[in-house]
């Protein structure tokens, strides 16, 4: 089949290639001609595991194209995915301009019969309203399906080669038995595909989305219950997730949730139920909590130290979690800026992520080249991104170069046995704090 994506972005590149591996002919249209280029000779702009071999072998096998020229892909193909910003607006609603604003080009632009299949996280209505104006500038048959995408960034190849479901909305028999046709690949190995009306659909992506920065936000109020307790919140973790009810993934606590969707999914779940007269109190609730959580370690790291004045404290980790050079709402930025504004200065290190925090934060941190160099006489060290390289660290070197022998993980990346036998004050979410 041939196939057109508009935008690519994240969501857009990641479809385009996981289309392109199936076995379709797809055209991956961008107004970005730099970005084209760069894609058209082979460079992958985005961090992402395991996505440039399978993006360089659809380009070799002439699968996977990039233009400017929407009319040209139009042409090609009889079904277009829209993979675009839709980023908050001023009071948190997405923003639909990028996703309007293309579909009235294409309702210009058609010569013939096209499915419209909106990928992007879009409130629910967003289908008739994208049907409304193509059809406010075209009189040819047209269908739109509202298609979201689940995958996880750090795994999108894995996520988008191997979907928990396909979820279609979808109110046509033609755009129903069409879109059964690409995902084939999927249900034939016996991932389901759900069909459902568009405003469900619509909806089903931002319930998933709050549903799970709720269950991480619910656990790390247990969390920190339990260390006014003395409870550990990793066997309460366990004991909990072994009910397959309730399930083992997402009950992670930390230093809150970030990223580029639970934080803008919540936000616009509020406010698209605030427009309806609706009064989502769960989701206040979890906002509310999760901008607490983000920055919990720094008054831990005050009261250990006495002031934040003058002191130097390392960061190891800036991605908003691992696998990633994303620090869109990455809870080490707050941990950051709140650092600094208490007086202390910063030494960080991540070596996805650094360019991306240097464009935002410039020379008012240092960084360091290794996690070693980074703590280099530092008055304390934060853990802010689950990195693996973290995860069993030389505790010897450690000792030699930190200042005072502490450590504040926002991941609880170690053991609390391992913190007491190499001799560190430990300090972590949920359990008992060491030394
Ligand atoms: C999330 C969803 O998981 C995807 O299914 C969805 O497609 C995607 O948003 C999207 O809407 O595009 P992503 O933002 O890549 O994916 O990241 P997650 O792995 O879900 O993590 C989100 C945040 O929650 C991170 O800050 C992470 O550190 C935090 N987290 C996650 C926890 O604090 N605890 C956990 O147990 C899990």
């Amino acid at each position: 089949m041939k196939i057109t994506i508009v935008g690519t972005g994240y969501v857009g590149l990641v479809t385009g290639t996981t289309l392109a591996e199936l076995g379709n002919e797809v055209y991956c249209v961008d107004v970005d001609q730099e970005k084209v280029r760069l894609m058209t000779e082979g460079t992958v702009p985005i961090y992402e595991p395991n996505l440039e071999e399978m993006f360089l072998r659809n380009i070799q096998a002439q699968r996977l194209f990039f233009t400017t020229d929407l009319q040209m892909a139009l042409k090609q193909s009889e079904v277009v995915f829209l993979a675009l910003p839709t980023p908050p607006g001023e009071d948190g609603s997405a923003d639909l301009t990028y996703v309007l604003g293309v579909a009235e080009q294409i309702g210009s632009l058609m010569d013939s019969y096209k499915i419209v299949v909106n990928k992007s996280t879009v409130p629910v209505g967003t289908a008739d309203k994208v049907r409304s104006v193509i059809a406010g500038k075209t009189n040819i048959e047209f269908d739109v399906v509202s298609n979201p995408e689940f995958l996880r960034e750090g795994f999108a190849v894995e996520d988008s080669m191997n979907p928990a479901r396909i979820v279609v909305g979808c109110g046509s028999e033609r755009a129903r038995s069409i879109m059964s046709e690409i995902y084939r690949p999927f249900t034939n190995t016996g991932i389901p595909i759900i069909f459902m009306d568009e405003k469900s659909s619509e909806l089903t992506k931002y319930a998933a989305n709050s549903f799970l920065a709720v269950k991480i936000t619910f656990m790390n109020e247990i969390a920190n219950y339990c260390e006014m307790v003395g409870a550990d919140v990793d066997m309460v973790r366990l004991g909990m997730g072994s009910d397959d009810r309730i399930g083992h993934r997402f009950l992670f606590p930390g230093i809150g949730y970030g990223g580029s969707c639970f934080p803008k999914d919540v936000k616009a779940l509020i406010e698209s139920g605030h427009q309806s007269g609706f009064d989502f109190q769960i989701l206040k609730a979890t906002e509310k909590v999760n901008k607490v959580q983000k920055t919990i370690l720094v008054d831990e790291i005050e009261k250990f130290l006495g002031t934040l004045q003058g002191k130097k404290i390392a960061v190891w980790g800036l991605a908003f979690k691992a696998n990633t050079d994303d620090i869109r709402e990455a809870s080490s930025l707050d941990n950051i800026r709140m650092l600094l504004d208490r007086g202390a200065s910063v030494t960080a290190y991540d070596l996805v992520a650094e360019s991306n925090v240097r464009k935002i934060l410039g020379d008012q941190i240092s960084y360091a080249p290794s996690m070693y160099e980074a703590i280099e006489n530092a008055d304390a060290l934060l853990i802010a991104t689950e990195w693996p390289e973290f995860k069993n660290p030389n505790f010897g070197i450690m000792a030699q170069r930190l200042k005072n022998k502490a450590i504040f993980d926002g991941r609880n990346m170690f053991s609390l046995d391992l913190a007491r036998q190499h001799g560190f004050y430990y300090n972590s979410i949920g359990r008992t704090t060491v030394g």
